[in-house]
């Protein structure tokens, strides 16, 4: 292997990227409405000098980084959002925004990310082509800000795209690296199984929807066990199951709600089908009736094979062997895939858990938390991966 003389992150990069994810994990704001979070990130961008601003959306910001030499164009994402959690941490920088947490860890995104430009930024004299960075808005909200950012055109022109997560179940120090399909597509589904309600001691002049709706519940199961190759990941859960009012009274109706994550295109189309299927059979034969619907989300994140090989060999490069992990599929979703619908790309993991430090809550819970030390190792991956992309 040949290697490109690596950047290393200076101690006061470091120190800026931990005060910026500070910073936006004190003030966080709701997918949509990253208001603040954009102006900060606009501002912060505008003081590196040498980057073209623009918003591609309300609360979305690109920067441009034109090199002095002709090349390839770079793409580098980071999601900007937080969740409708109230935090529980106690350290000194917890969320002052009431029911409002940076609970994924996308404050530490847009920091290695507002860290990387700070760096590249220097050294334009040596950038071949260009490096776009994106910030986007709305990850964790279907339709999401990636499609909308892919719509305004931030993709035109751009040869490939890369991004990132920070990853709790992955430990500090170590970089995930996947090739192929990498996270599923999360699709809903909504189902109202309609009976006819009245007394629960004379269910003979009822039909129950509670009843028939249990039957819906058990064989939806069998599509996944039966009716589809075992050998290909599918998921079908009912998150939401809500009927009736009290012990006495059998209800009209009852509501289903669940999501279905698969990554074959040819499975995750024939799903639907599927289950309406079940649905029908199962409220005829009781006589009862239904409504269905089923709501495609995100695309599944594939990584593309050259584009990922780049990432493996910076992780071999600047850090070596032990910091690669080669990691398996997982049934999460992610918008990244938006911009991999538009050029070839590939996302990977920065390992952020830390049990000596406690840092063990998964994400999206309310004390979920990163290991800082993981942002300087984002900010070097990033960095570094450029250079070789832009080669
Ligand atoms: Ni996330």
């Amino acid at each position: 292997m040949t290697s490109v003389d690596m950047i290393e992150i200076t101690d006061e990069v470091k120190e800026d990227v931990i005060r910026w994810r500070r910073y936006l994990h004190q003030n966080p704001e709701l997918s949509f409405q990253e208001e603040q979070t954009a102006q900060f990130v606009y501002d912060t961008l505008k003081s590196f000098g040498n980057l073209e601003l623009s918003r591609p959306t309300k609360t979305s910001v690109m920067a441009r980084l034109i090199g002095d030499q002709p090349g390839k164009v770079l793409a580098i994402r980071a999601d900007m959002d937080a969740l409708p959690i109230e935090e529980e941490n106690t350290f000194e920088f917890v969320s002052k925004n009431p029911g409002v947490m940076h609970a994924c860890g996308h404050d530490g995104h847009t920091a290695m990310l507002l860290g990387t430009a700070k760096i590249l930024t220097q050294m334009k004299d040596r950038i071949k082509g260009e490096v776009r960075f994106f910030f986007q808005h709305g990850e964790e909200l279907f339709p999401g800000g990636g499609s909308e950012m892919v719509a305004a055109g931030v993709m035109e022109g751009v040869d490939f795209v890369i991004g990132a997560h920070l990853w709790s179940p992955l430990a500090k120090g170590k970089v995930g690296i996947k090739y192929g399909a990498m996270m599923a597509s999360p699709d809903t589904f909504y189902i109202t199984v309609k009976g006819k309600g009245g007394h629960a001691a004379l269910p003979h002049q009822t039909v129950d929807s509670i009843a028939v709706a249990a039957q819906v519940v058990t064989n939806l199961q069998y599509i996944v066990s039966r009716n589809t190759d075992p050998l290909e990941p599918l998921v079908i859960t009912v998150g939401k199951f809500v009927g009736g009012t009290t012990h006495n009274v059998i209800p009209g109706s009852v509501e289903i709600q669940g999501t279905v994550r698969s990554f074959d295109k040819k499975l995750r189309e024939s799903v639907p089908a599927l289950m309406e299927r079940v649905i029908k059979g199962i409220t005829e034969a009781h006589g009862a009736t239904y409504d269905f619907r089923f709501d495609f989300g995100y695309a599944p994140v594939i990584n593309h094979e050259e584009v990922t090989r780049v990432l493996e060999e910076t992780v071999l490069e600047a850090f070596g062997e032990d910091t690669l992990e080669l990691i398996p599929a997982n049934m999460g979703g992610e918008d990244f895939s938006a911009f991999q619908q538009a050029a070839p790309g590939a996302f990977f993991y920065v390992g952020a858990g830390n049990a000596e430090k406690g840092i063990t809550y998964p994400h999206h819970h309310a004390r979920f938390t990163i290991d800082e030390d993981a942002l300087k190792i984002g900010v070097k991956m990033f960095v570094n991966s450029t250079l070789k992309f832009l080669k």
